[in-house]
């Protein structure tokens, strides 16, 4: 017995999630990156899996373990990860990228550790490749699904995100509200759709609230699947 559609209604669909923070070297012992914990992603990666998805995960440096059912991809920097989630890209049914990528890597990266020198020091800073947008213009069939953390403002720039990259879905929390955020297990956020649906959610545990968010949009998309 293989599970009704009903248990299982992402059978047969290929997902990619990407998760945790990239990191920017900078010289052999050091790099650029951020707070992310991963937790979210590897929520979400986890229970696409549960719920019958062929999935993989693209993650940064992050200290977690492996979720079951998933093949995980680790890579370190925001190159890395535009390179592997392109190679899963044409078979995706759905990409969902709570990835924490940097913006900006250093321009130069110095093959031996930087000496430290008298007075004041610049690092030169140049943009990564936004991946999402990347992958919204050259979407075909492919839902995309993104992540804002934001610290004001959230609902306006999660819109202007799901526009300007060409998402079906992003999923918006304001990292400064005390029910969620960086590193916590907790997490309160809002989806918001491609139609102009809202849909807030109680603070929760993040892989809880993965669950939730996923069977949102499997209700969205598949409305016949449950
Ligand atoms: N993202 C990405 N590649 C980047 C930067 C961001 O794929 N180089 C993705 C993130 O994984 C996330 C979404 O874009 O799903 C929103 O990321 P966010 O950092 O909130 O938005 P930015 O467009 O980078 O704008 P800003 O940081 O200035 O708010
Ligand atoms: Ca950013």
């Amino acid at each position: 017995f293989l599970g009704s559609t009903a248990d299982l209604p992402l059978l047969g669909k290929k997902i990619v999630v990407t998760a945790g923070p990239t990191r920017e070297r900078i010289d052999p012992v050091r790099y650029i990156s951020n707070f992310s914990s991963g937790k979210m992603g590897y929520a979400m990666a986890e229970v696409a899996a549960e719920l019958g998805a062929d999935t993989v995960l693209i993650s940064g440096p992050v200290d977690l373990p492996k979720p079951s059912g998933v093949k995980l991809v680790q890579v370190e920097s925001a190159a890395e990860m535009l390179e592997s989630v392109l190679s899963y890209y044409d078979d995706a049914s759905m990409v969902i990228k709570s990835a924490a990528v940097a913006d900006y890597r250093p321009k130069e990266q110095h093959a031996q550790k930087m000496k430290k020198k008298d007075g004041d020091s610049t690092i030169e800073l140049e943009r990564t490749t936004d991946i999402l947008k990347t992958l919204g213009d050259k979407k075909e069939k492919q839902i995309l699904v993104g992540f804002a953390a934001e610290t004001n403002d959230a609902i306006g720039y999660g819109k202007s995100k799901l526009t300007n990259k060409n998402l079906d879905y992003i999923i918006v929390n304001d990292v400064t509200d005390p029910g969620g955020g960086f590193g916590n297990d907790t997490n309160v956020v809002t989806l918001l759709t491609r139609k102009g649906n809202q849909y807030p959610f109680e603070s929760m545990q993040k892989n809880e609230l993965a669950k939730v968010l996923l069977k949102t949009i499997i209700a969205e998309e598949w409305p016949n699947s449950n």
